[in-house]
């Protein structure tokens, strides 16, 4: 009957998602597992939800803090927030009503690199983990955890947490077992040893989760799906920047800076990243390694086609039809595909040792090439930093892709001073729009500001960015970095105003 619970004490706790949820009390701090559409619990915070609405209609309402490995899908965030049930969220969100509340200022949101939420939560930053939610595709005898489809912090969460509520989602593929490698090596400083990776198919840890059996005070079966979206063809503009990619890629392999099996690959998600992925197996690359977060569909096609030889990353999160593919071909992914706790996958030291390219898209870039990642207008929260921060530091090259313009040409991804900056001059390395790519490295300032213009701005917007850099380099107060402090941000003003950046 409960073939995946396979430990006699733990398999006596089990109960509904509703009596689970009315172990979590109003105040907690409760950690739940999920990364992107993958691995989340999926249903004890619609159980909770349900029970904060009650408690809201009659008159008090209860409120948790929410920390997860980075997006989660609506069974989670979207439930949570639908009934005010979160007073904080960290990290990493996508979730449309989440979204609206923390722009309304009603949810406080903390946005923190993805690679510093385990260690901050064991330096103690967040305070205690009352409950940790951790969804599982199984339980062996000795009461470990077989992980699901994203690892995130569970190792963290179900170390630090007070109390354990395991789900256990049969819908997950028995095929995963053997799939994950846990660390365990990770001490506090300054008791910290190095992490011994020296490439991305290395294996540093064990393939199961340990939790005291004693404070687990619940368990939950599931039988639900994962929710991602399937892989989308990429559009033209992506198709473009893909194409420059290609194209920078060639030349650093002729001025042998790379060899043809490049380094290892992170990569964010969406259409820009899917069709960067797609121009690696056009251009016919084989045998690359992906040491990254994220493992879409279209890695699934790259592993199959030799294009990648192995993908290192957090959270499989499959669309239903990659899904079926994958567990079709199960022996073959099995041994190409590695998880790990995003602590590991975003790893500073490891990253920088490996040499990772890290590939990510941006809202905007300025002319000197600071980054924003997140802000709209520098206020309004898209998403989140996620892993962004963590590659670009570290990587041997540092790329931030995106289209020129944004809503139908009224705003121009390149701006003359970035009105929110996640990422700064001294980290971006590559900036790449459909119009061309501005290769920042050994450049100084003025510079990156002539490239960056000529060629990844938009031919509409090219004249009026090219006038502000004419008038900050005649009128600055200092000529090393020139702007013109009153100007720099008229643009995003006058969007705010009339919704354009183009001129009244
Ligand atoms: N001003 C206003 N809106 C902008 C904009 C700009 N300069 N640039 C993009 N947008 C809007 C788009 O119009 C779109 O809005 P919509 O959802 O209403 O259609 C939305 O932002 C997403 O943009 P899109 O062009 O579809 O790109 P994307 O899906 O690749 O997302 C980011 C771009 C920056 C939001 C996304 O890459 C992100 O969240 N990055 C930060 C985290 C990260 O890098 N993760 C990877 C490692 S974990």
């Amino acid at each position: 009957m409960h073939e995946r619970i396979r430990h006699a004490g733990l398999a006596e706790r089990l109960m509904s998602a509703e009596q689970a949820a009315e172990l979590i009390q109003p105040g907690m701090t409760v950690a739940m597992s999920g990364f992107t559409g993958a691995g989340y619990p999926k249903a004890v915070p619609q159980a909770l939800a349900g029970r904060m609405e009650k408690a809201a209609a009659a008159g008090s309402p209860f409120r948790i803090k929410v920390l997860t490995g980075a997006s989660t899908a609506p069974e989670l965030d979207g439930a949570l927030a639908k009934v005010e049930g979160m007073e904080l969220r960290l990290p990493y969100q996508s979730d449309p009503n989440v979204r609206e509340r923390i722009n309304a200022g009603t949810l406080n949101y903390i946005d923190i690199h993805l690679s510093h939420v385990a260690q901050h939560t064991w330096f103690g930053f967040f305070g205690d983990i009352n409950v940790a939610v951790v969804e599982a595709t199984g339980i062996l005898e000795d009461g470990r955890l077989v992980p699901s489809s994203s690892v995130g912090n569970n190792k963290t969460w179900l170390d630090l947490a007070d109390k354990v509520i395991v789900e256990v989602n049969r819908w997950q593929p028995e095929a995963l077992d053997g799939m994950h490698d846990i660390y365990y090596g990770t001490a506090l400083p300054p008791d910290r040893k190095p992490i011994q990776m020296t490439a991305p198919d290395e294996r540093i840890g064990e393939p199961y989760l340990r939790v005291d059996p004693a404070k687990v005070i619940a368990v939950v079966e599931t039988d639900a799906p994962d929710r991602n979206s399937p892989f989308s063809p990429p559009d033209e503009a992506s198709r473009q920047i893909a194409a420059h990619l290609m194209d920078f890629f060639a030349h650093e392999i002729k001025r042998g800076r790379l060899t043809d099996r490049l380094l290892p690959l992170q990569s964010g998600v969406g259409n820009i990243a899917n069709a960067v992925l797609l121009g690696l197996a056009d251009a016919g690359y084989q045998g690359l390694a992906a040491y990254t977060e994220v493992i879409q569909d279209g890695m699934l096609e790259l592993l199959k086609n030799g294009t990648l030889r192995m993908a290192s990353a957090t959270s499989f999160s499959l669309s239903p039809a990659g899904i079926e593919e994958f567990n079709a071909n199960v022996d073959f992914y099995s041994k190409r595909i590695l998880l790990r706790p995003q602590e590991i996958s975003n790893h500073p030291e490891i990253i920088r040792r490996l040499g990772c390219i890290a590939m990510n898209g941006m809202i905007e870039a300025d002319i000197y090439g600071n980054v924003n990642s997140t802000h709209i207008a520098g206020s309004r929260i898209m998403n989140g930093i996620g892993g962004s921060g963590d590659f670009a530091r570290n990587g041997y090259l540092s790329v931030f892709m995106s289209p020129s313009i944004a809503k139908g040409g009224k705003i121009s991804g390149i701006v003359p001073m970035a009105s929110h900056v996640d990422h700064t001059e001294h980290d971006t390395m590559v900036i790449v729009t459909e119009q061309g790519l501005a290769d920042l490295r050994g450049l100084a300032p003025k510079q990156r500001a002539k490239l960056i213009i000529e060629r990844c701005a938009h031919p509409d917007f090219r004249p009026l960015l090219q006038d502000y850099f004419d008038r900050a380099s005649r009128e600055s107060y200092g000529k090393h970095t020139p702007h013109l402090l009153g100007d720099a941000l008229s643009w995003h003003d006058r969007f705010i105003r009339t919704g354009t950046m183009r001129p009244e």
